[in-house]
């Protein structure tokens, strides 16, 4: 805890490590008052280091030594430095043993970083920098060393003890004690450590790799669990085929195990053979998971597995790096669940998360570039920048090189590669001698932030047949970076003729065989494209499947974007043309310039409605209105009351005038009794409850009924929650009531589905007030060392229920700030994701803008602040 400013960190200043570490041998003795940990280092000096280091320096925190010795002998106090954050031992050897012994407590350690408890049992979690909470060590990604690890526990409250690798040994200890030993062959940073010892209930299945070798697959949960690990299984077992069949990369272990654990700040973690996962990212059954949560879950066990070579055996080799191993897995996660479920729909979804959140993100106080130059504490560089943009980047490298020669260079990047821990740059030079291609001008993708702005004007020529079109990039100032270079974009492009057919895109007078979509390369400030041979104004279908994450600046008017909505060939871009459309609509009634909603709107949308030959997946997405915090990202001086209200207003048209398609359109997808995970069904189920929303959204006393039924039948918690969303977002306060209260004596004993319960309600327009939200946090279910449920209460609140956070007396960012400033002290790291929708207060009118900024004032005044949250507070009041 601080009262001066952390150090910053900068990738300029990056040297070799020091000393290399062989091996490490850890003994781990675990019981309820703490744990001691002795770790035995074989330390030699790196040839490659520059200079003679004479000390050698290990990270540490809040560790208690016990003991040092170096190379079986006890060190005496004057030849090593416990400094608290580092350990100096003195004039050492060129090549040594040596053993530390720490104490450990972790029943009291509630950052959830290093070796804690969890519902009983131990775990770990190492990445970034967790494993200086367990012993002194050389905790930097590019020292890779061979790990044996003993664990020793009490045999009947932890009778499993897992770690890394192969079990090699077992046995019995003195009173009632017992030991496992595992070993990893593959050397690895120590982030990728991990440890777990509880009584778990264990799953198993197998699966034979293209080369014929059997893996045995463990999922370990708690016995109440039991039921929930099937879907996990299944989706890592696709997983492990898709690597084969796309990337050619096999499993390298003989064991693959994953363990649920309830207490966890991010996701989950990709540690060597021993993956672990936030409980809500992994266990699933129908009665108890909603389609988005199997969906997540399937992508989230697909991404921790596909670390194993994007991660694991190519690493990072520090963590300004840390992108090239994120971005390019999200990447490798994406294409799988396109894979598994609807394409458009996948692509729609990394689109709306890179227009809303990514956006904003790279716009405001922590713009960063995929690959950062600076930072104070790496953990709040876990972001969307790092993860989505990054995945971003790798398309389009993708798109530029084509499938094939992207494959060519994703196999010589794992070759080249495969043991080390290297940068960015590898991969693009990687990519850049596979495919030919010189991608210098590209890189600069990983080195400027901010969002490329295209701004694209056209004009027809009818005589000559020519259109033309003219596009111009720049790339606004952000945090600390200004004057930026033209990147290398790839945009994607066609035209429709006025019968809604794709017109050839001629570059030249006589081009033969034109194609009908092409993938223009910008690398200038400015071009201009010329396509002849046009014979009526075409409409232009602009950034197809949002080829780059780029904002495009186009005087659409409602004609053309109606005329795409029912026409492009692109379903990315009929989507977005809808999106636009009602964006266009919802603004000008923001500005008052008429009264009224565009009937034309209304007219798409009974089209959408009762069209069954559309792709019902698509359509499902296509209903759904932009979001507030879209609005808002569009926006610049912000009234987010304006904004909720303008946009209710549509809403409430839209439904009032489709009330008789809604509940046809509710029957018609009333689906059958068993649950499936197609995109068809899936689909079904969206559909049936947006359309229930939009009618209990005007107070439909019909629908109000179709829910209450929907929600006592329902055979899966997709249609169970959404009619209580329903209800919950409706007028109806005393059917609201009695469905929350029956959720809840039905689910009580479910914790993944009590955070569902929260964050329904935190989220609720019309239950989700302040005084209610401050209610929730009184609940006996509500527990502040959970990180889940902090998300599903304070943070659905403050970064989803918009209109309720932003109330124009500053109430909603003081209680934020009370919040954070409490969980700053119990763990830094979810405080410092907490804060965030404070930090972006410039780009809101007043009142909201000195509200938000008083808010952020007073986090950073409290005493002893962490290093997570003093750098984001401080990043966004400068
Ligand atoms: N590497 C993990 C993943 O991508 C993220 C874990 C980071 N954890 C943390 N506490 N910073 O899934
Ligand atoms: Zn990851």
């Amino acid at each position: 805890m601080r009262t001066n400013q952390p150090r910053t960190i900068y990738l300029s200043e990056y040297r070799v490590p020091a000393f290399l570490v062989d091996h490490v041998d850890l003994r781990f003795e675990l019981f309820e008052q703490g744990a001691r940990v002795h770790s035995t280092l074989d330390v030699r000096r790196n040839p490659d280091y520059p200079e003679r280091a004479e000390h050698l320096e290990l990270d540490g925190d809040s560790l208690r030594l016990e003991a040092v010795s170096l190379n079986g002998v006890t060190l005496e106090a004057d030849h090593y430095q416990d400094q608290g954050d580092k350990l100096v031992v003195l004039s050492v050897p060129d090549q040594f043993q040596l053993t530390v012994v720490t104490w450990i407590e972790p029943q009291n350690n509630t950052r959830l970083e290093g070796l804690y408890k969890s519902s009983g049992m131990f775990c770990t979690q190492c990445e970034a920098e967790g494993f200086r909470c367990i012993t002194f060590f050389p905790d930097r990604p590019d020292v890779m060393a061979r790990f044996r690890t003993r664990i020793e526990a009490d045999k009947s409250s932890y009778p499993v003890l897992l770690s890394n690798g192969n079990d090699i040994e077992r046995g019995e200890l003195a009173d009632g004690r017992h030991f496992v030993t595992w070993e990893d062959p593959f050397p690895k940073p120590c982030y990728l450590f991990a440890l777990v010892a509880g009584d778990l209930l264990l799953k198993q299945d197998t699966f034979t790799t293209c080369s014929g070798r059997e893996i045995d697959l463990r999922i370990y949960v708690e016995p109440r669990n039991a039921t929930k690990c099937e879907h996990a299984m299944d989706s890592l077992q696709r997983s492990m085929r898709w690597d084969e069949t796309v990337y050619g990369r096999e499993y390298d272990l003989d064991i693959f195990m994953i363990v649920a654990v309830d207490d966890f700040n991010m996701g989950a973690m990709e540690n060597k053979g021993l993956n672990i996962f936030n409980s809500s990212c992994v266990l699933a059954s129908p009665e108890t998971a909603t389609d988005a949560s199997f969906q997540r879950i399937e992508a989230i066990v697909a991404h921790e597995y596909f670390h194993n070579w994007s991660g694991n055996r190519v690493t990072c080799r520090d963590w300004f790096q840390l992108s090239l191993k994120e971005g390019f897995t999200v990447f490798r996660d994406a294409g799988f669940s396109a894979d598994m479920g609807s394409p458009i729909v996948k692509r729609i979804e990394d689109a709306t998360l890179m227009r809303t959140a990514q956006f904003a993100e790279d716009a405001g106080p922590m713009s960063h570039p995929v690959r950062p130059s600076s930072y104070m504490e790496i953990s709040n560089f876990y972001t969307l920048t790092i993860y989505e943009k990054g995945a971003e980047v790798v398309r389009m490298i993708h798109t530029l090189l084509g499938p094939d020669l992207f494959r060519k260079g994703s196999d010589l990047y794992f070759e080249r590669h495969d043991g080390q821990a290297v940068t960015t740059d590898d991969f693009v030079r990687a990519m850049e001698d596979a495919s030919g291609r010189d991608l210098s001008q590209f890189r600069l993708w990983y080195e400027q932030a901010g969002t490329p702005v295209l701004t694209v004007r056209d004009e027809f020529d009818a005589e000559a047949g020519i259109y033309r079109l003219s596009i111009e990039q720049s790339i606004p100032d952000t945090a600390g970076q200004t004057d930026k270079k033209p990147q290398h974009i790839p945009f994607a492009l066609g035209l429709l003729g006025p019968d809604g057919e794709a017109v050839p895109l001629r570059l030249s007078e006589n081009e033969a065989d034109a194609p009908l979509e092409r993938v223009l390369e910008l690398t200038e400030a400015r071009h201009s494209f010329e396509f002849h041979g046009v014979q009526t104004q075409p409409v232009p279908s602009l950034l197809r499947e949002f080829s780059a994450p780029v904002r495009v600046d186009y005087p659409w008017t409602r004609e053309q974007l109606l005329f795409l909505m029912s026409h492009d060939s692109d379903g990315f871009n009929r989507w977005d043309a809808g999106q636009q459309l009602a964006v266009d609509v919802i603004r000008s009634l923001m500005d008052g310039e008429n009264g009224a909603v565009d009937e034309r709107l209304v007219d798409a949308y009974r089209v959408l409605l009762n069209d069954p030959a559309l792709d019902q997946a698509l359509v499902a997405k296509m209903l759904l209105l932009p979001s507030e915090a879209y609005l808002i990202e569009l926006s610049n001086d912000v009234d987010v009351q304006a904004i909720h209200e303008a946009r209710t207003r549509v809403l409430d048209h839209l439904a009032n005038a489709l009330r008789d398609d809604l509940l046809a359109c509710f029957h018609r997808n009333a689906g059958s009794g068993d649950y499936q995970l197609t995109p068809e069904a899936i689909a079904g189920r969206s559909l049936r409850n947006t359309a229930l929303a939009w009618l209990l959204h005007i107070g439909d006393q019909e629908a109000c009924t179709l829910a209450q039924q929907q929600f006592d039948v329902a055979g899966n918690m997709t249609d169970r929650l959404g009619a209580l969303r329903a209800l919950v977002n409706s007028r109806f306060v005393a059917e609201r009531e009695a469905a929350l209260e029956t959720f809840y004596q039905c689910w009580e004993a479910d914790p993944q589905v009590v955070e569902q319960w929260f964050s329904v309600q935190a989220g609720s327009q019309q239950s989700g007030t302040l005084e209610a939200i401050k209610a929730l946090l009184q609940h006996p279910a509500f527990d502040w060392k959970n990180p889940n449920k902090v998300r599903s209460v304070i943070g659905v609140f403050a970064g989803q229920n918009l209109a309720q956070f932003h109330q124009p007396d500053g109430s909603g960012y003081r209680f934020l700030a009370d919040q954070v400033c409490r969980l700053d002290d119990s763990n830094p790291q979810i405080a410092a994701r907490l804060v965030s929708p404070l930090t972006r207060w410039k780009k809101f009118a007043q009142p909201y803008c000195s509200a938000m900024k008083e808010a952020l004032e007073t986090v950073r005044a409290k005493d002893g602040l962490s290093k997570d949250v003093y750098e984001v507070v401080h990043k966004s009041l400068r």
